[in-house]
Formats: C-alpha cells, structure tokens, sequence
C-alpha cells in the first residue's frame, strides 16, 4: 500500500461502518431486538458485526499466509521464516475473540483426530508438530458466537472446539458459562486481531497468562500502538481513535499490547516483531509472533 493509503486505512474501515448502519438497523428490526437497536454500546457491538461478515474474509485472505506461518512456529520477529523457530501450536488451545469463526478451518488442520471423510484432520504434518487436542473458542458477542458454533459444525470439528460464549474476563467462572478453564490447564493461546477489544487490557492478558500452563505458548497477531513515525504519527493515531471508538465496537487502536503481553508475567522466551512490509506510514501497525511462559 501507499504511504497515503496507510495514512487513510483507519478513516476507510470507518467510512465502510458507516455504509453497514442501514444493515444493522435492518437486521436488528428483523429481529424485534429493540434493547440492542436504542442501546448505543449494544448498537456499536452489532454495527461492528456486521462489518466484520464483510471485511473480516477479507482481511483473513490478506493475513493468512502469516497466520499458518504462526501456527507453525515459523515466525521470527515478525517476519515469516521457513524453518520453525518457536513450537507449533499444540494440545489444549484458548482461541480469544474467535468471531464468527474466521479461522476454525485453519486451525482444523492442526487438530489431532479425523476429519468427517475419514481423512487425517492434521495433514500439514510436516510443520505441525504434536496436533491440537482441544479447543476453547471465547466469543462474547451472542451473533457470532452463534456463527461460530454453525461454523465448526460445518468444518465438522465439533468434537475437539467448544465454543464459550462469555468474554475472556469470564472464562474462569463457571457461574457465567457452563464450565470453567482452570488457571495451568491451557497449551497455547491463539487470538487474531482480538486484545485491541477486550476491556481491562493489562488485567484480563494477566487473567490469560495464569490460564497458560509453565511452558505453555502464546500466539499474537495484534494491532498496536504506533511505535515509529515520532510524535506526530502518535497524535494522528489518537485522533483517528477517537472516530475508531464510535465505530468500531469496542476495538481501540492506540493500545501497546507488546508491553501489557511483557508485563503479564515472567516469559521464558519472546519473540515478537513488526512484520517487514510495514513502514512508519501505518496508522495501523501490527506486532506478531509467540511468547513462551
Ligand atoms: C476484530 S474481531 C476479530 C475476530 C476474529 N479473531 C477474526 O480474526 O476474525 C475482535 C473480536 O474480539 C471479540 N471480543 C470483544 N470483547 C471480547 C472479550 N471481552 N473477550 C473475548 N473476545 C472479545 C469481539 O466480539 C470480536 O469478535
């Protein structure tokens, strides 16, 4: 993208809420939810849903190559490698701010087990190490976690993902949901696109890291704070965040994530990195990579 296009890409996301209103009022009328329709934090979240059923595929298609490259430990300070150099995802995963299910495929490939057809769900062999066991996928929106549940009935991956439908600050009280993830008990952590939206930040990514096992990994593609650009860059960040946090649920752009991630606990390992394509133009930078409790 262009210099000019990183500068914009904030007030194009929030020129294309806009044009998703209509559809949001439409949608909630349908369904006679009047208390979602007049309730202006209720309203944000459903306006933000219906925008991510259109530029969410859009943005998985941009983003997948590095996802994969993720889960398969092949990320070095943010840019994709060919060898791995952290583990691959493995055993019990917590999947934060799963959505609508954008990446239940995906990571069906990395599941132990067979698949409906009979075939090995965990085909990449190759660079997927050990295999998934288990998947908690939390979704807090009553929408998507709804399309999540359809979503892994239809990749047929309903005997290893449970969806939770609460948000990440619930999922170690079982008065919230029917069940309870104990603190020690998780592999790997895998969120995309997701700590920019929880509430409490610096709280809940603590709340997260006792949840991981010693030794256990988490996985992080995450928009961030800018961190180059200088002074300016940081003002015209703050300034399009305001816009942002009325359009965009409860997304925020200005958070530094990679600190909050620092300072949830002590890390045996970090290795985090801005991916390579990004210049000090992004408005709306991105830190991926893996840490290692
Ligand atoms: C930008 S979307 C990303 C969804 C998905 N990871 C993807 O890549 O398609 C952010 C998600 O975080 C979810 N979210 C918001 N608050 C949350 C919370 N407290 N706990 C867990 N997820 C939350 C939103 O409902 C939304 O589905």
């Amino acid at each position: 993208m262009s210099h000019f296009d990183n500068l914009m890409e904030p007030w194009h996301f929030m020129w294309l809420s806009l044009t998703h209103i209509p559809a949001t009022i439409r949608a909630l009328v349908a369904a006679k939810d009047y208390a979602t329709l007049f309730s202006p934090s209720g309203f944000r979240e459903a306006l933000f849903g219906t925008l991510w059923g259109t530029v969410g595929p859009e943005i998985k298609a941009s983003k997948e190559g590095h996802v994969i490259a993720l889960l398969e430990g092949r990320v070095n300070d943010g840019r994709i490698v060919e060898k791995a150099v952290t583990t691959p995802i493995y055993g019990t995963v917590l999947e934060i701010g799963a959505g609508s299910g954008m990446w239940v495929d995906v990571l069906a490939r990395y599941c132990n087990g067979v698949d409906a057809t009979g075939r090995l769900r965990n085909r990449n062999r190759k660079n997927a190490g050990n295999g998934i066991t288990k998947i908690y996928g939390v979704e807090p929106n009553p929408i998507s976690a709804k399309a999540l549940e359809k979503r892994v009935k239809e990749v047929g991956l309903e005997d290893i993902y449970q969806v939770v439908p609460v948000g990440i600050e619930s999922v170690d009280d079982p008065s919230a949901w029917n069940g309870k993830i104990e603190p020690g008990s998780v592999d790997c952590i895998f969120g995309i696109l997701c700590l920019c939206s929880i509430p409490e930040p610096e709280k809940n990514i603590q709340l997260l890291y006792r949840l991981l096992k010693p030794g256990g990994h988490w996985i992080v593609y995450e928009h961030v704070k800018v961190s180059r650009g200088g002074p300016l860059m940081s003002f015209y960040q703050r300034f399009s965040n305001i816009g942002w946090s009325l359009l965009m649920g409860s997304c925020r752009i200005c958070r530094d994530t990679e600190k909050s991630l620092r300072a949830a606990g002590v890390w045996q390992e970090i290795n985090l990195g801005q991916p390579p394509d990004e210049t000090a133009s992004n408005v709306l930078p991105h830190i991926a990579g893996t840490l290692k409790k």
